[in-house]
């Protein structure tokens, strides 16, 4: 074997221009991003995947016209790092905008980067991971940056349902770079230091004349409370990319796997007497749902998703016995856990994510019925309702129910009731399933014997009762085939864990179709 001195040029070479590629848009440019409190790219990588597992590719690559001025240094990598690595020792592709390099801007090369490893991820059936911290289009690449934004978008959406696809959002998002995470299955915001908006203040100014902060218009507590377009926040990037792999741990790498089983370090059997005392007597007091759900868990699983939009819904993945699975339930403390519009939209949407994901779903129900209003009704609480009907419907995961409290009127059916095709339906002693609550139940039916009756309020109120006696318990609904099972609340954790096993080789084919056309 020939020998070649030690220090080799060509080796040298290399060497060098790594290091240049790590350098990203300089040294004053990195210090300027640690100054804001932010992380680099690689920085961010590195925390986010298993050590040591990061292949870099197309480190080299530079943006290809004369747009930014021919004298313009060309750097290296063109504001994005792409490359595959290790979650949980699970493979997955990510890529991560380097603010330092034209405020990690995309133009087509940036693009051509990032489509590339979206199409490996899809090749391979592994996650596809954004760090988003871009200005959105780069203004010197005119309509090729605009282009280069729909070649991503087109692949968010041809991907979408095959691979998860996460978006973890850690600087100032604007125009695609806002669009393409609201396209992905989760998006993760840090706290104070990213924003989400189509156009920024300085733009709605000269629009609208309305004078707005970037925190005030699309922060972290906007989207996580306002909008609904954020799933998750954390206070700083080192916690949001833990959060990142947390919340990937409950997905499959693709669409045809099941989502990864862990040992579960909780008894399958254990039964909580709590759960017997926990409902109210008196059904217009409210509990906190939150406590039913971590106690049927496996301990310390439970992923709450959205808490702070539409709280009136609760959804979340969680564990069962080891397996993952997601939780919807309302939230009888806040407005008695009425459906309006922004809870269908979120209880519709989390359904549809865990169905294509073979995540198995648990209903918690408990709702006395859709929101009545005018401003409700004008929204389009029909159009939105509709969503929950057609996701549960549409829904081929195992689907079990679990009727706590209140399931009257249309809240009992959206809520995976039977004959949405749910698999099996449980209710505690406590459920109430009706059209609709007795005082109006009796006003509508009885009216004229109420008003012929000589004491109008004691026969409205003895009418009341009547149907509380008939309704206000389960056994009706079971008598007529709508339970499978009555259960003591104490024993959910063990019955469902028993139902999901039951229920873990379900298959349950689709007529062909191209897709179906969900109400948006
Ligand atoms: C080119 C850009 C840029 C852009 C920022 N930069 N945005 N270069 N195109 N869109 C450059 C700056 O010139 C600067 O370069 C570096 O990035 C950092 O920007 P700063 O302004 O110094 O940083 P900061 O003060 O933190 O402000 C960040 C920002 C602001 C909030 C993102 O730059 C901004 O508002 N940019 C414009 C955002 C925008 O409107 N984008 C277009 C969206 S339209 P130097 O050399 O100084 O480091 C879009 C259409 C997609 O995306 C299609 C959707 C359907």
């Amino acid at each position: 074997m020939a020998q070649n001195p030690p220090d080799d040029p060509r080796i040298r070479e290399l060497r060098a221009m790594r290091e240049k590629a790590r350098q990203g848009g300089g040294a004053d440019r990195i210090a300027k991003q640690h100054q804001k409190g932010k992380l680099t790219a690689r920085e961010r990588i590195e925390l986010l995947l298993d050590p040591g597992t990061f292949n870099e590719q197309e480190a080299y690559i530079t943006h290809q016209g004369d747009e930014l001025g021919v004298n313009t240094e060309r750097y290296l990598g063109d504001g994005v790092i792409t490359g595959y690595g290790q979650i949980d020792g699970r493979l997955v592709y990510v890529y991560a905008q380097d603010f330092t390099i034209y405020g990690g801007t995309l133009g087509e090369m940036q693009s051509r980067k990032i489509c590339r490893v979206m199409d490996l991820a899809l090749r391979n059936g592994a996650p596809i991971i954004g760090l988003i911290d871009s200005g959105g289009a780069r203004i010197q690449e005119g309509v090729k940056s605009l282009g280069a934004y729909a070649e991503i978008f087109r692949r968010n959406a041809q991907y979408s349902g095959v691979i998860p696809q996460i978006s973890v959002m850690l600087g100032p998002c604007a125009g695609g770079a806002a669009y393409s995470p609201a396209l992905t299955d989760l998006i993760i915001m840090v706290e104070r230091n990213s924003y989400m908006f189509l156009t920024g203040p300085e733009v709605i100014k000269a629009v609208t004349g309305e004078i707005i902060d970037p925190e005030s218009l699309g922060g972290s507590d906007i989207h996580m409370s306002v909008s609904g377009t954020a799933h998750l926040s954390a206070p700083d990037e080192q916690s949001a990319l833990a959060l990142c792999r947390r919340a990937l741990a409950y997905f499959p790498s693709n669409n045809i796997e099941n989502p990864p089983y862990q040992n579960p370090q909780d008894d399958v059997l254990r039964m909580d007497d709590s759960l017997n005392n926990i409902i109210p007597l008196d059904p217009n007091i409210p509990y906190e749902m939150q406590d039913v759900i971590q106690t049927i868990v496996d301990q310390g699983t439970f992923l709450e998703i959205q808490p702070h939009w539409a709280e009136n819904a609760i959804i979340g993945f969680a564990r069962m016995g080891g397996h993952s699975v997601g939780i919807v339930a309302q939230h009888p403390s806040v407005m008695a856990g009425v459906i309006d519009i922004d809870a269908s939209d979120k209880i519709a949407r989390f359904v549809r994510t865990c169905d294509c994901f073979n995540i198995p779903l648990i209903t918690l129900v408990d709702s006395p019925g859709f929101l009545p209003g005018i401003s409700q009704e004008h929204g389009g609480i029909i159009r939105h309702g509709a969503k929950i009907l057609y996701a549960y419907s549409e829904a081929t995961v195992p689907k079990i129910s679990v009727i706590i409290r209140k399931g009257y009127g249309g809240a009992y059916v959206v809520m995976s009731s039977k004959y949405l095709g749910t698999d099996i339906n449980f209710a505690w002693p406590s459920a109430e399933i009706a059209v609709m609550g007795a005082e109006g139940a009796v006003n509508i039916v009885y009216r004229k014997q109420i008003e012929s009756a000589p004491d109008p309020a004691a026969e409205r109120a003895r009418l009341a009762q009547e149907y509380r006696q008939k309704f206000n318990n389960p056994y009706y609904a079971a008598s007529a085939g709508y339970i499978d099972e009555i259960i003591e609340p104490r024993e959910t954790r063990l019955k469902l864990i028993a139902a999901l096993a039951a229920l873990r080789d379900k298959y349950s084919p689709a007529p062909p179709r191209k897709h179906g056309n969900i109400p948006v």
